[in-house]
């Protein structure tokens, strides 16, 4: 090979390999500068293709000598790599960024502005359901809590209430369709007519526990009742039950016990007093009444010393434990106290009758 021939093949390689090089930098700038994905599609046939620049270049090497074309081939695949790999970086940059933009078109603000910043408060029931909690916790008491759906075992029969009990209707009862739960008959759920099944629930979790007797606890929770709704009445409703176990309790501390309750939550000037009454799980059971400015009585809940039967259900032997319990609404507590002369005012959700508590 003359000197002049290897200086003309030397140039022609160079050339060609400067050729390889730009158009590996041309298409790299120009996909870093793409601005979407249909844009670098094109940009991918463009400078991948069979008819591409680079596709051209290699159709075109079969003229130079084995070892050139060994060393552009090896040329042309890098360069055909980078063009890869910086398409894929940017079509990852570019997919991301349409997905961004998407969520952000797509978002939803769901601050609203009110103009004034208003600060709402706890419910009046909520409130007076706090109140009581904090005066029986003052008066060493602590709070339970059982299932809103009861079992009738729960609701009724270990409350001395068996089936058939004529007593059952006192309490207008909402039953649940049991028909799809194997292995529960009809009839033996129940929405809880009232917070006196926690007494149970207490007294079995204390024996299981060896937590106690003594118990000294009030549960508070809602209550359901196959009701209509009118001034005194409401279908759903809370009650706040209170359950003493202890040795040798009698009538005079379940009396004092309503007479400081009474007090600390109306005012040392207010009294109570009770009045005989019949209840299943009882005996002797009492209605409990506080007194009204102008000399007259107001109803407020049910009491009594709590039934031997009943301690029994509980797993307590009634030689060794006695005790009392009571019951009474929330909802016509606070009804009482604030003077509000119809209970559904707490469900319709107004806001000028709620700003006032
Ligand atoms: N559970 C009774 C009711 O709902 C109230 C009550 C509770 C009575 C505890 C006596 C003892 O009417």
């Amino acid at each position: 090979m003359s000197a002049d021939q290897e200086r003309q093949d030397t140039k022609n390689s160079t050339a060609v390999d400067i050729d390889v090089s730009g158009i590996g930098d041309e298409a790299c700038r120009r996909i870093a500068e793409a601005t979407d994905l249909s844009e670098l599609d094109a940009l991918a046939s463009e400078f991948l293709d069979k008819s591409s620049r680079l596709s051209q270049l290699k159709a075109s090497m079969k003229d130079l000598e084995p070892e050139e074309r060994k060393l552009l081939g090896a040329r042309m695949n890098q360069t055909r790599g980078a063009i890869e790999a910086e398409l894929a970086q940017r079509r990852s940059t570019l997919e991301t960024e349409v997905i961004q933009a998407r969520l952000s078109a797509e978002s939803l603000d769901l601050t609203e502005y009110l103009g004034q910043t208003t600060a709402g408060h706890a419910h009046v029931v909520t409130r007076t359901w706090q109140e009581l909690e904090d005066v029986f916790c003052g008066m060493g008491y602590n709070v339970e809590t059982g299932p809103e759906v009861e079992t009738d075992w729960f609701n009724f029969e270990a409350l001395n209430l068996p089936p058939s009990h004529p007593a059952r209707s006192m309490w207008d009862t909402l039953y649940l369709d049991t028909s799809d739960l194997d292995g529960v008959s009809d009839g033996q759920l129940v929405l809880r007519t009232h917070t006196s099944p926690v007494q149970i629930r207490t007294m079995l979790r204390a024996v299981r526990d060896g937590s106690g007797p003594p118990i000294y606890s009030v549960c508070p929770g809602r209550v359901y009742r196959r009701d209509t709704a009118d001034a005194t009445h409401l279908p759903v409703f809370h009650q706040i039950e209170g359950l003493v176990v202890d040795r040798g309790i009698t009538m005079g501390d379940l009396a004092g016990t309503i007479e400081t309750f009474v007090k600390q939550y109306f005012g040392s000037d207010m009294t109570s007093r009770l009045r005989p009454s019949y209840f299943p799980f009882t005996e002797p059971s009492a209605e409990f009444d506080i007194s009204t400015p102008d000399g007259g009585w107001l109803e407020v809940g049910g009491c009594g010393m709590v039934h031997p039967n009943v301690l029994r259900s509980g797993g307590l032997d009634p030689n060794e434990w006695s005790g009392f319990a009571f019951g009474f609404g929330i909802d016509r507590l606070a009804k009482i106290r604030y003077g509000i002369k119809d209970l559904r005012a707490f469900m319709t959700n107004d806001i000028r009758f709620l700003e006032q508590f």
